[in-house]
């Protein structure tokens, strides 16, 4: 990473309405995230009024100040930051991240985390994927980490290097098994293996084992069966027909598990067939993997930003699942590798700006969630949260309340109601709004009383 040298950012906004009205003073308002309560910013407005045009502007500043910065870009239109380097999500670029790479922080990290943090991110795009379909993916994870020498309760295995694709490949076809256990497994690997069990699983066929089980729960069934009816019984006749039945029954059961076991190779087909549940629920899970990562954003394929430090991730060919999950799983990353360089000196000094355009539809009500996480605790270590949407009555009451500065380009009147009760916003104040030229200004100074939102005319 880059370190240029950093400066206090302070970014002109633009003259105070106000002053300029009554006072006819020039009075310049400044954006200094440090000034206020935390790094964070909303800015909001309609279609056309000036978001991306400002958020430019904005970003500029933060660079410009030796900011790092991820932008995520889902219209592709922040890509002109001078000294931002630019890549595409897609397809055709197949860039992505392992998700298998572990947080190696032995409090807050490790298999166990990962795992649950994934199938919480499958679960948010995905709510039809049911529990069985999660607890298959648990056991298919820990498995393929338990193959590359990673365990849960130990620690010391969860450090491994970051593999790509291309090395992937090249240890792969050497056969170079020793190196390739210096890195973490891929989501391939896990993918492989998925395809093997599927395949022990898949019933009849040439699979001699699980069929012999599948008779034996079969035959099994019957005695039990049989063995309810041998007490109810009554009569002598009934009782000598059922016991012969029944000795007939467990004779079937003996030999069928004679079979069973005979046919056992692995030793652990029955703990798969317990673990994988069902081979309709292993296909389905191996599928909804394989959806979710069709434009490659799972792949050990990481983006070609090399130095640069402002990113700007284009996400317009995703999906928006796809958009979460990779926003969510970035996010992470961001927030874990702040949190291990520790807080900062003076506890307000910016040193990272993540940005999100239509950032309302990454929110959601669950405080464990990375960006609510992110919103209350980023602060100490240097994070702020740059969030761009049309509306800021889409956001939670929690941010809305704590945000360092909201910028209102413009409302559609619809929403000029919802946005009066929710914010220190009088009618008036949104009434002088002209799209591009006056905007509602709120900056919330660290050890001052909540201010009213004040006009800004902007350049
Ligand atoms: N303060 C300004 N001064 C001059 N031109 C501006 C100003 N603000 C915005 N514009 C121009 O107005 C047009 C619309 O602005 P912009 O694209 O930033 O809107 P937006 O809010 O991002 O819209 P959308 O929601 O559709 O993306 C652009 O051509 C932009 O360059
Ligand atoms: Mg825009």
């Amino acid at each position: 990473m880059q370190h240029a040298m950093q400066y206090a950012m302070q970014h002109y906004l633009g003259l105070s309405e106000y002053h300029l009205r009554q006072k006819q003073q020039e009075y310049p308002v400044h954006y200094e995230p440090e000034r206020l309560i935390n790094a964070h910013l909303l800015v909001c407005g309609m279609s056309g009024t000036g978001k991306s045009y400002q958020s430019l502007r904005l970003l500029a500043s933060a660079v410009q100040a030796g900011i790092e910065v991820d932008v995520f870009d889902v219209h592709d239109e922040l890509h002109g930051i001078p000294g931002a380097n630019a890549c595409r999500y897609s397809q055709a670029t197949g860039y992505g991240y392992n998700p298998l790479e572990l947080d190696i922080d032995p409090h807050t990290g490790g298999v166990n985390r990962q795992i649950e943090y994934l199938l919480g991110l499958i679960h948010e795009v995905s709510p039809q994927f049911g529990v069985k379909q999660a607890m298959v993916l648990r056991n298919l994870l820990v498995d393929t980490y338990a193959l590359a020498g990673i365990y849960p309760d130990n620690p010391a295995t969860w450090q491994r290097n970051s593999i790509t694709e291309s090395v992937r490949k090249q240890l792969t076809d050497a056969r170079n098994w020793q190196a390739l256990k210096q890195y973490y497994p891929t989501l391939d690997d896990l993918k492989s293996y998925g395809k093997r069990k599927l395949t022990a699983l898949t019933l009849g066929g040439d699979n001699k084992c699980l069929s012999a089980l599948e008779q034996l729960t079969r035959h099994y069934k019957r005695l039990n069966a049989l063995q309810g009816k041998y007490a109810k019984a009554s009569s002598d006749d009934e009782l000598d027909k059922l016991g012969k039945q029944l000795t007939s029954s467990k004779e079937h059961c003996t030999s069928s598990y004679a079979a069973f076991i005979e046919a056992m190779q692995s030793g652990r087909e029955l703990e798969d067939m317990l673990k994988y549940d069902s081979a309709d629920t292993l296909a389905s899970v191996l599928q909804r993997l394989e959806l979710l990562n069709a434009a490659g954003i799972f792949r050990a394929n990481p983006p070609p930003f090399g130095n640069a430090p402002a990113r700007v991730h284009q996400l317009k060919a995703l999906t928006d699942e796809q958009q979460i999950l990779l926003v969510k799983l970035r996010l992470r990353a961001i927030f874990e590798r702040h949190k291990q360089a520790g807080a900062t000196n003076s506890g307000t000094q910016l040193r990272h700006v993540i940005f999100l355009d239509e950032a309302h539809k990454f929110f959601s009500k669950d405080s464990s969630d990375i960006i609510n996480v992110i919103a209350r605790e980023a602060r100490k270590f240097g994070i702020g949260l740059w969030c761009a949407s049309q509306s800021p009555t889409d956001f939670p009451d929690s941010f809305l309340t704590n945000v360092g500065a909201t910028l209102i380009l413009g409302l559609h009147p619809t929403h000029w109601q919802m946005a009066t009760a929710k914010l220190r916003l009088g009618k008036d104040t949104l009434k002088y709004i002209r799209a591009k030229e006056v905007v509602a200004v709120q900056l919330r100074v660290a050890g001052r009383a909540e201010p009213p939102f004040g006009n800004v005319i902007v350049g």
